[in-house]
């Protein structure tokens, strides 16, 4: 059973950002997948190098996108960023060095931060993109 399903309440009204916040969930659901299914520490390895790569790459795209657009609460967003990947780095360093990093409150913890930032603070640009575009 997926650990999240994508809501279309997580959409901020841009298909590229769009695809790129399912292709993170599509990640999240992976490494799940993996702890259930008991894969070798090496495939739960490659996951998550994916995973934050992928998420260095979306946060990057979209932080861009929002300072083009004069975005008001970049910095706080930009912070939110940095505390996810600081977590990722943790838990790939944790297995790397063959701590096990306690996986289940770590996914526990990346479906609730990804959750929140959907809904919440990403949400809160949507309005603020589609202004300024049609500006
Ligand atoms: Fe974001
Ligand atoms: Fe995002």
């Amino acid at each position: 059973m997926c650990l999240m399903t994508w809501d279309p309440a997580f959409s901020v009204d841009d298909e590229d950002l769009d695809r790129q916040h399912m292709r993170l969930v599509q990640l999240v659901n992976s490494l799940h997948d993996a702890m259930l299914a008991g894969s070798p520490r090496h495939a739960m390895d490659r996951i998550a190098s994916d995973l934050s790569m992928y998420a260095r790459f979306h946060f990057r795209k979209e932080e861009d996108l929002l300072k083009l657009h004069g975005y008001p609460a970049i910095d706080a967003h930009i912070e939110e960023h940095a505390e996810f990947r600081s977590k990722l780095d943790d838990f790939a360093g944790a297995l790397k060095a063959g701590r096990q990093a306690l996986p289940e409150p770590f996914l526990e913890f990346m479906k609730t931060w990804l959750c929140r930032h959907l809904t919440e603070t990403d949400a809160g640009y949507a309005c603020h993109l589609n202004i300024s575009r049609a500006a």
